[in-house]
């Protein structure tokens, strides 16, 4: 049963109900069963409780109903810092990126990114996107069997690397791909993403321990990004992000530094396709998992062709609502990023002092008894049904950090499915139900989603 905290029972309290102290099977369960145990913890504390420090975050609130989400998402987002708060994926990113400036530099750095993932801009990778798929489709035979999260990972690093960065393809594009995945891979195994929480376990002891090899392939991809910036020099003519990073100038006059531009374009590219081709992987399984909800989107994609108007596609309801319900139920980021105040402030009847951090759990809004009825079940007409707040349904975060990439990653999802679903018939390879597990610090469907051509 849930408890519900009500604010006025609580008017006094500085802080909610909460865990004082993990041990070493909380943190082991946080990391490997993180969705049980934030449930756990829950039934036991309420919708609001406190979370003592864990692995390099400093302690924090967990919001776990809309009401606590909106009151995050409608305050003041100059009352938080979240950069400061993003230090956990420094490793995996640098320091340069958007994901740890706050204030204006932040706000700056949004200005000009924003653009190249909505509008007419977005509208022109649609093309890229379905061309891409194609290729791929090309290369299937009947009876292959394939890791799905494996083939979505190179369409969604294709999509990135063409559409966005504008690197095209050629020996480069080649190597960074596979250079990328074989880093990105790493967080499939339990030792790396463990190290990945636990700071004290970041020691680099050469190529053979698994925070050196981390190290090592990070590097390696840096090494292929800053060759690709060098190419590039001046020629900053094109629409693309790498073209605008190196374009843009502050009010000095002064360029953006090498290592900010390759923090940015590392952002982007984790961001911008691991979670996607997670997502992606999901969607495949449990429309083949649910044969009935297989057969209404393919009905629904009967009354398209594979030629159609991707901005067409994209508007199809039944296709909308099965990647809205693929993102609801296992969200690729369990969180939100942690706001951490500068200030003291009121919320939900706690006086929270300056310092304290709000983290907003997009995993239990999303399995809110109170929003989402047998939330366990994949059910696409819940979002045919009504119309969630961008509180209830959250799986880009919101307010001043909504994900840069929410309308990409979305187009990219609809156009993805419904090429290769009014092409190839596919089944599942086992039918035994999957389950998410982490990988480093998303979520993702365990094994990959073996599936068979048919
Ligand atoms: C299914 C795919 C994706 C999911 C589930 C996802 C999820 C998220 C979430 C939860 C946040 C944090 C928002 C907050 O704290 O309020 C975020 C931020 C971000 N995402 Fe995504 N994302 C996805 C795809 C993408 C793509 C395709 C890109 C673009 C390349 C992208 C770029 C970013 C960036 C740059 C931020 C940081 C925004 C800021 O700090 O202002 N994401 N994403």
């Amino acid at each position: 049963m849930t408890a519900t905290i009500k604010a006025t029972e609580n008017k006094k309290l500085a802080l909610p109900p909460g865990i004082k102290r993990y041990g070493l099977q909380a943190i082991f369960n946080l990391i490997f069963r993180p969705i049980p145990t934030l449930e756990r913890y829950r039934d036991r504390y309420g919708d609001i409780y406190y979370s003592p420090s864990f692995a390099g975050f400093p302690p924090f609130i967990i919001i776990g109903n809309s009401e606590g989400v909106e009151s995050l998402f409608t305050a003041d987002p100059d009352l938080f810092e979240t950069g400061s708060s993003n230090k956990a994926i420094q490793p995996l990113l640098g320091d340069q990126s958007i994901l740890q400036l706050d204030g204006e530099p932040h706000k700056k750095r949004r200005k000009l990114l924003m653009p190249s993932f909505h509008g007419q801009r977005l509208q022109s990778y649609g093309e890229i996107i379905t061309n891409i798929t194609q290729s791929i489709i090309d290369r299937w035979q009947k009876d292959d069997i394939f890791l799905m999260r494996e083939a979505a990972q190179e369409i969604t690093l294709s999509v990135i690397l063409q559409a966005v960065f504008g690197i095209n393809e050629g020996n480069k594009y080649q190597q960074l791909r596979q250079q990328l995945t074989r880093y990105l891979d790493l967080f499939n195994s339990p030792v790396y993403t463990t190290t990945l929480f636990i700071p004290a376990l970041q020691k680099n002891w050469g190529k053979w321990s698994p925070w050196g090899n981390f190290i090592y392939q990070r590097d390696q991809v840096y090494e292929l990004l800053s060759q690709e910036i060098d190419k590039r020099g001046t020629a900053t003519e094109g629409e693309d992000i790498l073209s605008l990073l190196l374009s843009v100038t502050d009010e000095q006059g002064e360029h953006l530094s090498k290592n900010e531009v390759m923090g940015e374009l590392m952002t982007m590219l984790f961001a911008g396709h691991e979670t996607t081709s997670s997502a992606l992987a999901w969607a495949f399984y449990w429309l083949h998992f649910h044969p009935s909800i297989y057969h209404n989107l393919k009905d629904e994609l009967d009354t398209i062709n594979v030629d159609s108007d991707p901005m067409e596609i994209a508007k199809l309801p039944y296709l909308s609502a099965v990647v809205s319900e693929t993102l609801r139920i296992y969200p690729i980021a369990l969180f939100a990023f942690n706001r951490t105040l500068k200030t003291s402030w009121e919320f939900m009847g706690y006086s929270l002092e300056k310092g304290m951090s709000l983290g907003p759990c997009i995993s239990l809004v999303h399995h809110h008894p109170d929003i989402y009825p047998n939330s366990k079940e994949f059910k696409p007409e819940r979002f045919l049904e009504r119309q969630f707040s961008p509180y209830e349904f959250i799986p880009f975060g919101g307010s001043n950090r909504r994900c840069l990439g929410y309308a990409l990653a979305l187009y990219e999802m609809k156009l993805v499915l419904a090429t290769v679903l009014k092409q190839v018939n596919l089944k599942l390879v086992n039918s035994q139900p999957i389950l998410p597990v982490r990988r480093g610090f998303t979520t993702s469907p365990q094994g990959g989603v073996k599936m068979q051509i048919i």
